[in-house]
C-alpha cells in the first residue's frame, strides 16, 4: 500500500513522530545534511507537511512543495504560518486551538501571582541565606493579588480563561480587543492606553502577528505607572521589548512576568539584573498532558483530511 508522503519540519514530542512514522512515509527536514538542496530537489514528493507554531511555515518553502495538500501546526500561534500563501494554493492548514487554553492561562495566573507576590524573588532570597543572615534586613512586602484591578489584552479561548480563574480571586476585570465580546460579564475598554492607566496587572494575550506589533509600547506602559505589573503570555512581538527593557530599569512600572520574547531564545541581558522580573523560557504549554493533547490534534487534522477531506480544527478564515 502506497503510504501519503509526509514532511515533518523539526523535532516533535517523540510519541507523535512514533504515531507518524507508523502511519505515513514521514521524512524529517530539519535531519537533512543541507535541508534547502533536500527541499528544492525531494520537496515535490510530499502531500503534507507537519511544523509547529514555533517553527512556522513560509512562502519560500511552500514554493518547493508543489504537490502539498495540508498543513498540520502543533500550536494555536499563526503569525508564523504564512496562511495567505497556503490559501492562494487551496492548501488546508489546521492547527490546535482550544486544547492549550487551560495550562496557558495557569502560567499566565502563576506568572501574576509570582510577580505580584514576590515568589521568585522571595526564593531567591532564602537560598542565598537572606533569612538565616543575623541583622539582614527582612524580605519586602509584597502586592496583594486578589481582588486587585486585572486588564486582559485579547479575550480570546484563552483570555476567557484567564479572567475565569481571574474572578475565582475576586479580581476586577476588564479587557481590550478590537470588538467587544457578547456574552461576558467583564467590561471592554476601547482604548489600551485606558485599560493600562485603570489596572493592577495587564495580562497580555493577543494573537501576534503584524497587526499587534508593539502594540504595548513605551505609552501604554507609562500609562501602566509605577504599581503596574506586565504579564505576556502571548507573543515577545506584541511588546516593544526596548521600550520594556526601558520602563523596567526606570521603574516606571512595578514588574514584568514574560514567558514570550522578541528573539527568543534571546532574552535581553539587562533583565536578568532584575528582582522585580520573572523569566520563562515559551512554557505556557509545556505540560505532559496537553503537550500530548496538542499532538493528538495535530494526528487527527493530518489524518482527518488524509483520509476524509477534512480537518478537526482548520484555522480560520
Ligand atoms: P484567539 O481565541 O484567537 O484570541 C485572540 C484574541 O486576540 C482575540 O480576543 C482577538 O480579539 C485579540 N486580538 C487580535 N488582534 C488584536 C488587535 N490588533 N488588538 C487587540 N486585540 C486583538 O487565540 P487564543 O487561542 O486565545 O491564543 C492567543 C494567542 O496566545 C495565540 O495567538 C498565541 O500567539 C499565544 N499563545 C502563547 C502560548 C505560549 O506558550 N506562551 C501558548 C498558546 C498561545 P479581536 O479579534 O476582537 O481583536
Ligand atoms: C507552542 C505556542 O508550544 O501554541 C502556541 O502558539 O506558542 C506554544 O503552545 C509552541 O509555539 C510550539 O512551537
Amino acid at each position: 500500500m502506497n503510504r501519503h508522503r509526509i514532511l515533518q519540519a523539526g523535532r516533535l514530542l517523540p510519541s507523535l513522530e512514533a504515531r507518524l512514522a507508523a502511519e505515513f512515509d514521514t521524512t524529517l527536514l530539519a535531519d537533512q545534511p543541507e535541508p534547502s538542496a533536500f527541499l528544492a530537489a525531494h520537496g515535490g514528493g510530499f502531500e503534507g507537511f507537519v511544523t509547529s507554531a514555533g517553527v512556522g511555515l513560509t512562502a519560500d518553502t511552500l514554493v518547493h512543495l508543489p504537490n502539498l495538500r495540508v498543513v498540520s501546526s502543533f500550536g494555536v500561534g499563526l503569525d508564523r504560518l504564512d496562511l495567505a500563501a497556503a490559501r492562494a494554493r487551496g492548501i488546508a492548514v489546521g492547527y490546535t486551538p482550544g486544547v492549550l487554553d487551560d495550562c496557558v492561562a495557569d502560567l499566565g495566573i502563576a506568572l501574576m501571582l509570582d510577580v505580584g507576590r514576590r515568589v521568585s524573588e522571595a526564593d531567591r532570597f532564602v537560598r542565598r541565606g537572606g533569612w538565616t543572615t543575623p541583622g539582614a534586613k527582612s524580605f519586602p512586602l509584597a502586592r496583594k493579588v486578589s481582588g486587585a484591578r486585572l486588564g486582559i489584552v485579547g479575550l480570546g479561548r484563552i483570555g476567557r480563561t484567564i479572567a475565569k480563574r481571574a474572578a475565582g480571586f475576586d479580581m476586577d476585570i476588564r479587557y481590550h480587543s478590537r470588538r467587544p465580546v457578547e456574552g461576558v460579564p467583564w467590561a471592554h475598554e476601547p482604548s489600551l492606553t485606558d485599560l493600562a492607566r485603570w489596572c493592577d496587572f495587564l495580562m497580555v494575550i493577543t494573537a501576534g502577528g503584524p497587526a499587534t506589533k508593539h502594540l504595548v509600547g513605551a505609552e501604554v506602559l507609562e500609562a501602566l505607572g509605577p504599581r503596574g505589573f506586565l504579564i505576556n503570555v502571548a507573543r515577545g512581538s506584541v511588546i516593544d521589548e526596548a521600550a520594556l527593557v526601558r520602563a523596567l530599569v526606570g521603574k516606571r512600572i512595578a514588574g514584568a512576568g514574560l514567558d514570550v520574547f522578541e528573539d527568543e531564545p534571546n532574552v535581553p541581558r539587562e533583565l536578568f539584573e532584575l528582582d522585580n522580573v520573572v523569566l520563562l523560557p515559551h512554557i505556557a504549554s509545556g505540560t505532559e498532558e496537553t503537550r500530548q493533547a496538542m499532538a493528538d490534534r495535530v494526528f487527527d487534522n493530518l489524518q482527518a483530511f488524509l483520509l476524509h477531506g477534512r480537518l478537526v480544527s482548520p484555522v480560520p478564515d
